[in-house]
């Protein structure tokens, strides 16, 4: 259809019932998403239960089209709100949209364009190895969960600083209880908002049921970080702190004022929740990967800092972390030659344009090799997103990567326990591999 042809037809889609559809792409996200592609084009429907219609885009092109609504008629934070406001709290800039995003990303934004990226690497690097040793040797074990421990370590030590080794302790024992108890409670956002909160509230007073159970852990976790907030603003000049909470604690808006309590606690819980499962989950594919093409891992051996990222930007394209970046749309939009109505959600599907042959060639190999080659184009490779909804923390993230995969390799020999990949599965709202990595491990 030309481009200037003014259409009221919304994209076409699977006739399945919503309930059918929700499972397929629980189920299989990125082989639902490609039989999609492939029957209905580069823009089309799907029906998901509890959304009016969600409309997925296939190309670089349309991809960026969906990003720059972030200006206008796109809204990220309402997309998320339902689903993680309960966790992360309505201060949180993954929830927000407008002005109140705007205040806290510039908070939350710089503290990650840290002059103190190389201290990171050192502290990230030291976790890493000090959880490398500890590993099984010569049994099948999973990664995955390893991965886990060492991204809430990185977030505990180099995003909250907090040093009194109790409070770490429970930390470590709080914070993945409360990420799983969210989950089961996550189920609750699908029921429109007036009935979820008449049942939440009852739920709440039921001791033992999910609601109840995420309420409690939630309230011990908030104590924590306040009081670690409260004890950081009274000692403030903690010499040399490097960690993102100090970076926050001396941030000023444009009229020199600070951050709230609030704002602080809903943003450390952000980045927790943001930076914690994402990285363990793209860490776990990096390894999944690796051990299965055994060239990628000799040059990794060799020490080349920019094959290394090459390895972990290779690892987002063939295993994006997640498959959609949704907005929901407050007025209607134009795109691919359709018109897709106010109130529905419109998100590229990353596993599209990362498999595209135009944009990856022979886009099914794991390659690193071509994130060296200046040809590569970065509008289509979008593990993090894009607009001015990017990924506050992909630096991060690839640090992070950059940081753990050398450690791990160093102490130790992996191979695969199956030589078949392993299929993509959602664990945790993230695209994880099915078995967890599964690896068996020889010392050095
Ligand atoms: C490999 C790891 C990670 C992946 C794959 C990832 C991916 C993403 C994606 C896809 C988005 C949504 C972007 C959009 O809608 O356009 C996002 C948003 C965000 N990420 Fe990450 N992320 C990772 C690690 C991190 C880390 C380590 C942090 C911080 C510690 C972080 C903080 C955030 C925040 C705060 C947002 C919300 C930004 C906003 O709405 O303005 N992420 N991330």
């Amino acid at each position: 259809m030309p481009p200037h042809t003014v259409t009221t037809t919304t994209p076409p889609g699977p006739h399945l019932p919503a309930v059918a559809q929700t499972a397929a792409l629980l189920h299989d996200p990125v082989g639902f998403l490609h039989r999609c592609r492939h029957r209905h084009g580069d823009v089309f429907t799907t029906r998901v239960v509890g959304v009016p219609g969600l409309v997925y885009v296939g190309t670089a092109e349309l991809a960026r089209r969906v990003f720059a609504t972030d200006r206008d008629v796109g809204r990220a934070g309402e997309a998320r709100r339902d689903f993680l406001e309960s966790l992360v709290g309505p201060r949180s800039l993954l929830c927000l949209d407008g002005e109140a995003w705007t205040r806290q990303r510039r908070f939350l934004g710089p503290a990650f364009h840290s002059r103190h990226a190389q201290r990171y690497r050192e502290q990230m690097a030291a976790i890493a190895a000090d959880h490398a040793c500890r590993w099984p040797l010569d049994k099948p074990f999973a990664l995955r969960p390893r991965m886990q421990a060492i991204t809430l370590e990185v977030i505990l030590r180099v995003v909250l600083g907090v040093r009194d080794s109790d409070r770490v302790e429970r930390l470590r024992t709080l914070l993945p209880r409360l990420l799983a108890a969210s989950d089961s409670g996550g189920l609750l956002a699908l029921l429109p908002t007036p009935a979820r909160g008449r049942l939440e509230r009852a739920l709440v007073r039921l001791p033992g049921s999910p609601v109840a159970r995420f309420s409690a852990l939630l309230a011990a976790t908030d104590e924590i970080l306040y009081d670690e907030i409260a004890r950081r603003r009274a000692a403030r000049d903690r010499d040399g702190a490097t960690d993102v909470l100090s970076t926050l604690l001396a941030a000023r808006d444009e009229h020199g004022s600070e951050m709230s309590d609030a704002e602080l606690r809903d943003g450390l819980m952000t980045l927790l929740v943001a930076g914690h499962e994402t990285t363990a989950t793209a860490l776990a594919w990096a390894f999944e990967r690796l051990v299965r093409h055994p060239d990628v891992l000799a040059r990794i051996g060799d020490g080349d800092g920019r094959y290394l990222d090459a390895v972990a930007r290779e690892t987002l394209r063939t295993r994006p972390v997640f498959a959609e970046m949704p907005r929901v749309l407050v007025e209607p939009l134009e795109l691919g030659g359709y018109r897709i109505p106010a109130g529905w959600y419109v998100s590229p599907a990353a596993p599209l344009l990362h498999d595209d042959p135009h944009e990856f060639p022979a886009p099914h190999a794991f390659r690193p090799e071509r994130f060296l080659a200046d040809t590569f184009s970065t509008q289509a490779w979008i593990p993090f997103g894009g607009g001015r909804r990017h990924c506050t923390g992909s630096q991060f993230a690839l640090l992070e990567m950059t940081a753990v995969i050398p450690q791990v390799l160093a102490h130790l020999r992996l191979r695969p326990t199956d030589p078949a990949p392993e299929k993509v599965r959602i664990r945790n709202g993230t695209l994880a591999p099915a078995r967890g990595a599964r690896v068996l491990a020889q010392a050095r």
